[in-house]
């Protein structure tokens, strides 16, 4: 069964282009509910240990140097099927290849980039969910 919950960053790109409101508009028009949110700077262990999973990957010391590079908005979204509708409404990592309309089309610049950050599986959601957020932050 497909779960209830997704994590999501939105990254320093976006943060620094003051793109903050426009997103969360669109993830409230998704029909997402915030059920824990935080402004954040990632430090590079923290940054390393996120993306750890991407460790032998030609670019994981750009993607680290890009993501401790300002600040971060990190937020639990709350909504049936919550990962997959999610990936829907940000769109394609590449932002070239991004549907109309949706967040990385609207607001990413490149692969790297790229605006916001989406869990990718419902396990994946609970590890990420639990990395940024304590139970007493979670409502
Ligand atoms: P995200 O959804 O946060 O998960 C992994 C991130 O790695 C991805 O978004 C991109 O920002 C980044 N990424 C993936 N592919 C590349 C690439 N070819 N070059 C640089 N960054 C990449």
């Amino acid at each position: 069964m497909a779960g209830n919950r997704t994590l999501t960053m939105i990254k320093p790109d976006a943060v620094k282009d003051g793109h903050i409101g426009g997103i969360l508009s669109k993830i409230n028009e998704g029909g997402f509910r915030i059920v824990a949110m935080k402004m954040t700077h990632l430090t590079t262990a923290k940054a390393k240990e996120f993306y750890a999973v991407h460790s032998e990957r030609p670019f994981y010391g750009e993607l680290v140097e890009f993501m401790t590079s300002g600040p971060i908005v990190a937020a639990i979204l709350e909504k049936d099927n919550a990962v997959e509708d999610f990936r829907k409404l940000i769109g394609a990592t590449n932002p070239a290849e991004a549907a109309p309309g949706t967040i990385r089309a609207l607001y990413a610049k490149s692969i790297g980039e790229n605006a916001v950050h989406g869990s990718d599986s419902d396990e994946n959601a609970a590890i990420e969910g639990a990395f940024h957020f304590g139970g007493t932050e979670t409502f």
